[in-house]
């Protein structure tokens, strides 16, 4: 396990890199709209969907769907597996690279791996979530998973679409055949929010939400979307004096404050700007905040405080979970600062140490001059975005919090649909 850790923390990152350098609006795709005209492809289209896969790939700027049609698809329902095992196999159909049809006819030395979805999910052990995409004699293209001893069990079909340097979707002829992707996972739908805060920093948080009962709140919006801000251990032990002071009432509407019944990936916090609803909002009772983007810098500010979003804890959709440096006082039960009084702006979150991943082995087969590689695009650089996200997460990560985080995933990951 030496060698993947790394890896996969730095993998963790990827979709945080894609989300901070990029902080459009609009999602860069919808692979549910394109693939719905190719009804061939509806079962694979289905689970894409109720795997929250769908999302993910809509989210990502580059990325290459290997799809399967219906008839491929039938070895996967016929296994009977559990939604989250269907995710993890369906998870390694999707490259998040590049590969039109020119391009994956045109591979330097004739091989390559490519980096999924699976290994930036976390719960691919050391590099099975690269698949190996190699020319054959006669033009044929074959793919295997990294963990199926060489063994290239599928082949391209056709080019079903493709949006150069975008998105691309490649019919595939079978499910690429993964041992590690279709271990079992455990089949609970849904995720024990209080067993999972304190395993990922928020540990003062989620005690006041077992508590005062409030977690069972928080508990019951996990399915239709959840985004929680929880306050530092120590945001919130330097507030404790103020929160014992509020009635009992009061402590779980403070606690449903720090929750939004809605899925809120950071790149959708960015683009929201404007007052939000929590779970505390109730008819009479406002308990909204504003969310601001400065910068590089995401805030929530409740007309008494400012608090600034230093860390992603859990990005699991349809769960996510912030850090902030500071308690959320809502003015129904705080008193307000007066606006030109504000208190001084939060500080800068501080950057995380940025630690630099080694170079996954796939390295090589990644640094070809693809013929359509182009000009100025992100990809042009060569280099596998594994290194890049290390660079460049703003919100990145020390050595200590990517373990962390890699465990919590992959332990998510068992939990999860
Ligand atoms: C994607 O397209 C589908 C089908 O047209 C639609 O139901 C869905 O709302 C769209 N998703 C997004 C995020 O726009
Ligand atoms: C991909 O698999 C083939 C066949 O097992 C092997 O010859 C090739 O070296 C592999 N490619 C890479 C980049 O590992
Ligand atoms: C690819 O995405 C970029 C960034 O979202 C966009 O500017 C560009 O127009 C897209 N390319 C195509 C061919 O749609
Ligand atoms: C979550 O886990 C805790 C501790 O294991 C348990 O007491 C609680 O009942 C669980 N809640 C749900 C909703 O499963
Ligand atoms: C608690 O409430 C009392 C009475 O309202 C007030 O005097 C005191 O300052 C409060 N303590 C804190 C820590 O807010």
């Amino acid at each position: 396990m030496r060698r993947p850790l790394p890896l996969s923390a730095a993998a963790l990152a990827l979709p945080l890199f894609f989300l901070l350098l990029f902080s459009s609006t609009a999602d860069a795709h919808n692979i549910t709209k394109i693939l719905a005209k190719h009804p061939e492809f509806s079962t694979f289209n289905h689970y894409l969907s109720i795997t929250h896969l769908a999302g993910e790939i809509n989210r990502r700027l580059t990325i290459t769907v290997l799809a399967l049609d219906n008839s491929a698809m039938s070895d996967i329902i016929s296994k009977h597996f559990t939604v989250g095992t269907i995710k993890n196999v369906l998870s390694l159909h999707v490259l998040v690279d590049y590969y039109g049809a020119k391009k994956l006819h045109q591979l330097s030395k004739g091989t390559t791996l490519s980096s999924t979805l699976f290994q930036a999910s976390g719960s691919a052990t050391g590099t099975s979530g690269y698949v190996n995409i190699t020319n054959l004699k006669g033009g044929k293209v074959g793919f295997g998973s990294e963990d199926n001893g060489g063994d290239l069990n599928s082949f391209y079909v056709k080019s079903v679409m493709e949006l150069p340097y975008n998105i691309s979707i490649l019919q595939i002829s079978k499910v690429i055949t993964s041992a590690d992707a279709e271990a079992p996972t455990a089949a609970p739908l849904s995720l024990n929010l209080t067993e999972i805060l304190p395993k990922q920093g928020c540990k003062a948080f989620c005690d006041l939400l077992i508590a005062t009962g409030a977690a069972e709140t928080y508990q019951s919006n996990i399915d239709g979307g959840l985004t929680v801000f929880c306050p530092t251990d120590a945001a919130l032990n330097a507030f404790l004096p103020k929160y014992k002071n509020l009635t009992a009432a009061h402590k779980v509407s403070l606690l449903l404050y720090h929750g939004m019944p809605i899925y809120l990936s950071l790149q959708m916090l960015k683009s929201n700007n404007g007052v939000v609803n929590t779970l505390a909002t109730d008819g009479g009772a406002k308990y909204d905040f504003d969310i601001k983007t400065d910068g590089e810098d995401v805030t929530v500010k409740t007309k008494v405080v400012t608090a600034t979003v230093t860390a992603t804890l859990i990005d699991s959709e349809p769960l996510i979970v912030y850090e902030l440096d500071k308690v959320l006082q809502p003015r129904e039960l705080f008193k307000a600062v007066p606006e030109e009084e504000d208190e001084a702006p939060a500080p800068k979150a501080a950057k995380k140490k940025k630690t630099k991943a080694p170079s996954p082995t796939a390295s090589d087969g990644e640094e070809e001059e693809d013929a359509d590689s182009p000009i100025g695009s992100d990809e042009s650089d060569g280099e596998p975005e594994d290194q890049k996200s290390d660079k460049d997460g703003a919100f990145g990560s020390n050595g200590q919090r990517s373990i962390v985080a890699m465990i919590l995933s992959l332990w998510l990951s068992v939990l999860l649909v």
